[in-house]
């Protein structure tokens, strides 16, 4: 598995990771299927993809709790990633979320953790302080967030001061490029790690047809590859960006797993670029 360097730290972090929006359920706790969604978060971590995002709303913490599951007897070679919500973000709220996720993830620490919409109620600051006892107290290893602009990416960074901001979670795919008119030079000249959330467009890119996707097509098959798997060389092609895929399907992890090791070239890349513009 390829590594990039998370933000400004010298941890290396995979450069594919596994998403788990729907995994254990969707914004209601649902056990059925746990058992295949432990397999399949297993199969991930085995193929290399040793990075996990969740957050506390999803599934109301079950999905933290089948993360749990699937780490276990493995947790110190996983880099977890959870989310406090917007609604939780005063400085005592972010404490208590933390102390939640750590209980339902089953761990001591939590290597990102992030802030998963913001607010518009709570001072960024105090959410900040909070996040900085957290670290201090050894319970998160780095801070992120999740869904920023520019403007609220630098407050969140001015309201830091012994930890640098390691990465803001966006969505970014061939399909929803808007992150490039601001948000990634940002991050790039920042040192900011991209985390590309939906970045197969919510498995969109698979299923779509018309003229742009037949150019997808040719440089799929130019590669030996798929239009998934070009999609995420893509956007792990571009300096600070990680992608994490959700995937529950066995096929679509291997198929995912060989999105890196390879790259396009760079006149095949920004062919893609223009023709998703
Ligand atoms: N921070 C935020 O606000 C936010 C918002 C949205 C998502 N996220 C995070 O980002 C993760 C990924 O985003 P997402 O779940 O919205 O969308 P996504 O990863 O773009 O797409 C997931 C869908 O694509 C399918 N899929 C996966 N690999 C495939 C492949 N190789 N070929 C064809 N289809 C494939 C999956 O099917 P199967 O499951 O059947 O394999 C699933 O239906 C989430 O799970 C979550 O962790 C964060």
């Amino acid at each position: 598995m390829e590594h990039k360097t998370l933000g400004r730290s010298n941890l290396k972090i995979p450069v594919l990771g596994l998403g788990t929006w729907g995994i254990g359920g969707f914004s209601a706790k649902s056990t059925e299927g746990d058992d295949l969604s432990v397999a399949a978060l297993r199969l991930g971590l085995d193929l290399g993809m040793r990075f996990i995002d969740t957050a506390e709303i999803y599934a109301r913490g079950h999905s933290e709790e089948v993360v749990a599951k699937a780490i276990r007897n493995q947790r110190d070679s996983v880099f977890l990633a959870t989310k406090v919500s917007a609604e939780n973000l005063t400085y005592d709220g972010v404490l208590k979320s933390c102390n939640a996720s750590l209980k339902r993830l089953d761990t001591a620490y939590i290597d990102l953790y992030q802030v998963h919409w913001p607010s518009s109620r709570i001072p960024i600051s105090d959410t900040m302080k909070a996040m900085e006892r957290l670290a201090k107290d050894g319970k998160i290893r780095h801070v992120g967030v999740s869904n920023f602009s520019v403007k609220q990416t630098k407050e969140a960074q001015e309201a830091l001061s012994s930890l640098d901001l390691a990465s803001n979670q966006v969505e970014y795919s061939l399909n929803e490029r808007s992150i490039e008119n601001d948000l990634l030079p940002y991050a790039e000249q920042e040192g900011i790690t991209i985390v590309a959330y939906s970045p197969l467009a919510r498995g969109l890119i698979s299923r779509s047809s018309g003229d742009r996707w037949r150019l997808i097509d040719e440089i799929a098959s130019k590669y030996h590859k798929t239009r998934s798997q070009v999609a995420l060389n893509w956007l792990i092609g571009k300096g600070p960006v990680v992608a994490i895929p959700k995937a529950r399907d066995p096929q679509h992890l291997h198929e995912n797993a060989g999105a890196q090791g390879w790259r396009m070239l760079k006149e095949d890349s920004e062919a893609l670029s223009r023709a998703f513009t």
